[in-house]
């Protein structure tokens, strides 16, 4: 029987945009349960915190730079990593963007490039260059964070839906293709996040808009990050053996009907 406080001990992880929001409390749940995990942010100076605000609770957890949209990012975190373990167990693809919510005739070409290539490319240079590192696991498993909105649409947002429908289906890809290798892909998709990214969001929409939001929510609250936190960890764990190219709801039943 494994113990479930320590379910990932041994296991290998990386975690992107885990300076702050969603990907630090991944980042905190992941290494409780015994993984160590490389912590891979843009944001430098966040990152830096995060690791050692964790590193002081005692958690083996290593900041990296590490931007999304670039290939040569990735490649460099790859070979860090491998020379370092010579393996990936767990991979989750948790950082994005939510900086353009307008729709096709409100929007620019450049802000539409930015959102696809952060929140969607990056699962392409993913696979490209942690697969090869994923294969010499013996319990791999991939964690890609779409949304909601990767299920279904909103007035606005189209680069942001764009985006996160592909990851959702870029999961199913995955999963179809490394289920012979032993890769399991999933997706999660969360509902109304307290982050940073969704305060943002309701500043730049005006007054009312959070009020108006909380009212669709079944649940009637929105959620912490260390809400999502557990289901991730548990996608990545042992206990998800035979769970791959699903899409986990974690939403206070936001769409599940009214
Ligand atoms: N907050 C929500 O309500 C919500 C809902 C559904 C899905 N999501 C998704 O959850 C994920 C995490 O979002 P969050 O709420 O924690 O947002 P957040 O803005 O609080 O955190 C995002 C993190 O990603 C990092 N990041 C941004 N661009 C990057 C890049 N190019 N390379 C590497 N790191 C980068 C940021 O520096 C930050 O640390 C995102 O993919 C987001 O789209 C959020």
């Amino acid at each position: 029987m494994t113990d479930l406080t320590q379910r990932l001990a041994g296991r290998i992880a990386l975690v992107t945009g885990g300076a702050g929001g969603q990907g630090a409390a991944h980042t905190e749940r992941l290494a409780r349960e015994g993984a160590r995990v490389y912590c891979a942010d843009v944001n430098a100076t966040a990152g830096r915190e995060t690791e050692e605000r964790l590193r002081g609770l005692g958690l083996d957890v290593r900041f990296l730079v590490l931007d999304v949209s670039s290939l040569a990012n990735w490649e460099e975190v790859a070979a860090r990593i491998d020379a370092a373990e010579g393996r990936l167990d767990i991979l989750v693809n948790n950082a994005g963007i939510l900086a353009d919510v307008h729709d096709a005739v409100n929007t620019t070409e450049a802000a539409w490039q930015r959102t696809i290539d952060i929140n969607q490319k990056s699962i392409f240079l993913s696979y490209r260059t942690m697969i090869p590192l994923l294969r010499k696991s013996a319990h791999a498993s991939v964690v890609n964070t779409s949304s909601i909105f990767g299920l279904v649409g909103a007035s606005g947002y189209i680069s942001y839906m764009a985006s996160k429908g592909a990851v959702t289906l870029m999961t199913k890809s995955g999963a179809v293709t490394y289920a012979p290798e032993g890769i399991r892909v999933n997706s999660i998709h969360p509902g109304y996040i307290d982050t940073q990214m969704m305060r943002d969001e309701f500043a730049g929409l005006g007054e009312g808009v959070e009020e108006a939001v909380l009212a669709t929510i079944p649940m009637g609250r929105f959620a912490g990050p260390e809400e999502i936190a557990p289901t991730v960890a548990f996608l990545a764990s042992d206990d998800a053996s035979y769970i791959s190219g699903a899409e986990v709801l974690i939403d206070g039943a936001l769409l599940a009907g009214r």
